[in-house]
């Protein structure tokens, strides 16, 4: 087990899912946990701070309270998200793609902007939740997966500006998870789609990706930064292909001069 003893976490989207199994795994490491949520619903043990993080004002004002405490935080989670499926590029509206980019991108943006302002000089922890469809092409999911394709980069980008403060930023890119979000969908077909794709043959559960924010929460992964870590059960590394409609022979065939 990686210790977080005398570590300040903030981990947003903290009230469910993986945020909620994050919040766990950091408690039981030794960490003081906040978790910053649109809901106020909170693991116990937890300090729970109400906040939209697509404002930028709400987040700041959440990393400062948590900040207020021991003076700064070591660990900061960006984590929240909202995962608008099953839109094909031609449905989708300008107000989703706003919303979906508002939430998933903005929100990590204000994290990597504010979050380092707190950490102590000897370095500091974020990371950030990216998904495995952030890493294919995948149909009717564009605007969640291009979102989670900009949180990988905007991780890279964020490890080489925030290198010469020692803080190191990372992501961790699940496959799918067994989450309301997920199985809050009556009859969700991403879940038989996901499981027959997936070379392990199963879903994720949350501490199996939350494992993976401790590890690089921890001091043990100080020489790592700019990774994206798929925790995928083998989805990214290849699968089988999509049941795509029949190729039309007479568009894609080669034309011979
Ligand atoms: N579940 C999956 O299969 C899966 C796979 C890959 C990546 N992810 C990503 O993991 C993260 C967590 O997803 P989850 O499955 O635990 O979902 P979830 O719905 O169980 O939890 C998401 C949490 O984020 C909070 N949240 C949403 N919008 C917010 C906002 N604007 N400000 C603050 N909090 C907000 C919600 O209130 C909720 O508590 C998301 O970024 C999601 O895109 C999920």
């Amino acid at each position: 087990m990686f210790s977080l003893s005398d570590k300040v976490a903030v981990v947003t989207g903290g009230a469910s899912g993986i945020g909620e199994a994050i919040v766990k795994m950091f408690l039981s490491a030794g960490a003081t946990v906040y978790s910053a949520d649109l809901s106020d619903k909170c693991v116990e043990g937890a300090i729970s701070l109400t906040a939209d993080v697509s404002n930028e004002e709400q987040l700041e004002a959440v990393l400062a309270e948590a900040a207020s405490a021991k003076g700064h935080i070591d660990i900061l989670v960006n984590n929240a998200g909202i995962q608008p499926l099953g839109i094909l590029f031609e449905d989708i509206t300008t107000q989703d793609l706003a919303r979906t980019f508002e939430v998933n991108v903005n929100g990590v943006f204000y994290g990597i902007k504010h979050g380092p302002k707190y950490m102590p000089g000897t370095g500091g922890r974020i990371i950030n939740t990216s998904s495995f469809v952030g890493l294919l092409g995948v149909p009717a999911g564009s605007a969640y997966a291009v979102s989670k394709a900009a949180v990988a980069h905007a991780t890279k980008c964020a490890a080489v500006e925030l290198a010469p403060k020692a803080i190191t930023v990372n992501a961790v890119a699940p496959g799918t998870v067994l989450t309301p979000f997920v199985t809050n969908i009556p009859d969700n077909p991403e879940i038989p789609f996901v499981t027959q794709r997936t070379p392990l043959g199963r879903l994720a559960l949350p501490e199996e990706i939350a494992a993976a924010f401790l590890f690089l929460a921890s001091d043990q992964a100080a020489y790592v930064t700019g990774a994206v870590i798929p925790v995928d059960g083998g989805i990214a590394a290849g699968w089988e292909a999509y049941d795509l409609p029949p190729v039309d022979e007479n568009i894609t065939k080669v034309q011979s001069s």
